[in-house]
């Protein structure tokens, strides 16, 4: 196997006295989707904001293609081809779809993307990025309507769009599903499942159908640790698994 594009070793949260992240190590693949799975509070929202910098890192090393970057603040990571989807904050609602993706097409950081004096062929090659990002997100249809104007299922798919457009080389999903009803399940699954031509996916996912459809590798954290990691079919008949989320159900945990 070749090395990991991504490789998190030792990873440590700290919230005043709380360990949130009690030292979790990670290697990510190039081009698979390897999904974080647990139970509430297992700490999955708080690796993945240690890893794109979204909170400052305790302890520990985080490598992207080799390269330290733990210490980076989050746009620099981004530079770095760490890509994350965003709330729809991160859309222009009053620009078309294509506008969107164009300008996301146009640069790594949003900085870049706004600049105005970028050449003429620069501008031609994200409009055909943006035209092929339509496709993939199966937005054509809705290509020329304001941003603000679509479902929801749709402007989460549009936000995926955002972040790919500037050809990460690992993209971070945080429970991309939640909040959708069963034809905008269908659609993200699909979507996530073809990213991995493009990037590796890290995907935290409470639907197990969807995990275990189009997973290459699960990692399974409880109390801020990883508890076991495997193909879906050894996470299917792991005890240890079904008893971390039985135990989280008579705690009351929703996972
Ligand atoms: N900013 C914070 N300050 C203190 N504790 C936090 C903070 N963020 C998360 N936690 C705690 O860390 C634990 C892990 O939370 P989280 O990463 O959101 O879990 P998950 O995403 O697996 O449900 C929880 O006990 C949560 O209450
Ligand atoms: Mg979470």
């Amino acid at each position: 196997m070749s090395a990991p594009i991504l490789q998190a070793t030792g990873v440590v949260k700290r919230y005043g006295k709380f360990t949130a992240v009690a030292g979790v190590s990670l290697a990510i693949e190039a081009n698979t989707v390897h999904s974080v799975i647990g139970p509430n509070g297992a700490g999955k929202t708080t690796l993945f904001h240690v890893l794109t910098g979204t909170v400052p890192i305790t302890e520990g090393s985080i490598r992207i293609d080799g390269e330290e970057i733990a210490h980076l603040p989050d746009y620099l990571r981004v530079a770095k081809g760490l890509a994350r989807s965003f709330q729809v904050t991160s859309l222009f609602p009053n620009l078309s779809v294509r506008e969107n993706l164009r300008l996301a097409a146009q640069g790594r950081a949003p900085r870049e993307a706004l600049r105005f004096w970028r050449s003429p062929e620069s501008l031609v090659a994200a409009g055909d990025k943006a035209q092929a990002l339509l496709a993939r997100l199966n937005l054509g249809a809705v290509a020329e309507r304001p941003a603000g104007a679509l479902s929801h299922g749709q402007q989460r798919r549009l936000e995926i769009g955002m972040a790919i457009g500037a050809d990460p080389k690992v993209i971070f999903l945080d429970e991309p599903t939640s909040g959708m009803g069963i034809d905008d399940i269908g659609e993200m699954k699909q979507l996530i499942h073809g990213l991995r031509s493009a990037c590796a996916v890290v995907l935290i996912e409470h639907n197990m159908d969807i995990v275990m459809d189009i997973s290459d590798m699960i990692t399974v954290m409880q109390l801020g640790q990883v508890l076991v990691q495997g193909t879906p079919q050894a996470i299917r008949s792991d005890e240890r698994v079904r008893r971390a989320y039985l135990g989280s159900m008579i705690t009351g945990g929703a996972a």
